[in-house]
């Protein structure tokens, strides 16, 4: 047998490269009428670029792929020519689909070869710090197939029968474990390959990708997630956002 015909060795720990899938083809809706979600400012700066510069601020990632809204390639590809961002960092932008799963798919499509590890971050969560995202590096590195960033519940959850109309009661059937839950967040994850492989195989409505790689039979980590990365969807939280970026802003002694 030829060198040629042996399937390369997966990346050991020093030489594997990391790229981030960021989708944000969203249209943000619970936000409220205006642009699309990725694109509406945060302290002056679109959140898109917020979420770009978070992946890129860790010196492991080397490309950034950003899903686009379907008909919003050219904008956003003019949005990040037009901010500073590292030059170590390679950017590439796709148009995205109906449904962030598709948009993910879009993007891991994109990916050129040499990029083992990849993250899929979306572009709601603009503040994750840089220390979240590279133990989230860090965990693919040391073996696991697929990572989340998770924290405890402030809340008690409940299950409930879905009422026909919003608004209307609704039983509640269970209430899980409060200990045994996590919320989860992005970046999470991923060895490129089982990503490639869920995204290829599992099909119906997924919230999230570890949750495909669940569906394969494999084991998803989580590691501590951090409160700055949680999710910009209603109004209040683009409020707690800019109150994130003002402590920010003074700790940096701007
Ligand atoms: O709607 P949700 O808040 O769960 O969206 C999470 C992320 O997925 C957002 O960054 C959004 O822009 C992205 N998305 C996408 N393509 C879609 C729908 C959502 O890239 N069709």
């Amino acid at each position: 047998m030829s060198d040629d015909s042996r399937p390369s060795p997966p990346a050991g720990p020093s030489t594997a490269r990391t790229a981030a899938v960021i989708p944000a083809a969203g249209r943000g809706v619970r936000l409220g009428p205006g642009a699309p979600k990725a694109l509406r400012a945060l302290g002056g700066t679109p959140m898109l670029i917020h979420a770009v510069r978070a992946m890129a601020a860790s010196r492991a990632v080397s490309l950034v792929v950003v899903v686009a809204p379907p008909d919003g390639a050219a904008e956003v590809k003019t949005l990040l020519d037009a901010h500073a961002l590292p030059e170590r960092t390679d950017f590439l932008v796709v148009p995205g689909g109906r449904s962030r799963q598709e948009s993910v798919k879009l993007g891991l499509d994109a990916l050129p070869p040499g990029h083992d590890i990849v993250l899929v971050h979306d572009a709601a969560r603009p503040l994750v710090p840089v220390d979240t995202v590279d133990a989230v590096i860090e965990a693919v590195r040391d073996g696991a197939p697929a990572v989340v960033p998770a924290l405890p519940l402030a809340d008690t959850v409940k299950q409930v029968e879905p009422a026909g109309t919003p608004g209307e009661p609704e039983p509640v059937v269970a209430t899980p474990e409060r200990s045994l839950l996590r919320a989860v967040q992005t970046p999470q994850g991923f060895d490129r390959a089982t990503l490639v492989r869920a995204h290829e195989t599992v099909t119906g409505e997924v919230t999230d990708d570890a949750g495909m790689v669940e569906q394969l039979g494999l084991t998803v980590v989580a590691v501590p997630g951090h409160e700055e990365a949680f999710k910009v969807t209603r109004p209040l939280d683009l409020v707690l956002a800019e109150a994130v970026l003002a402590r920010r802003r003074l700790n940096d002694g701007f």
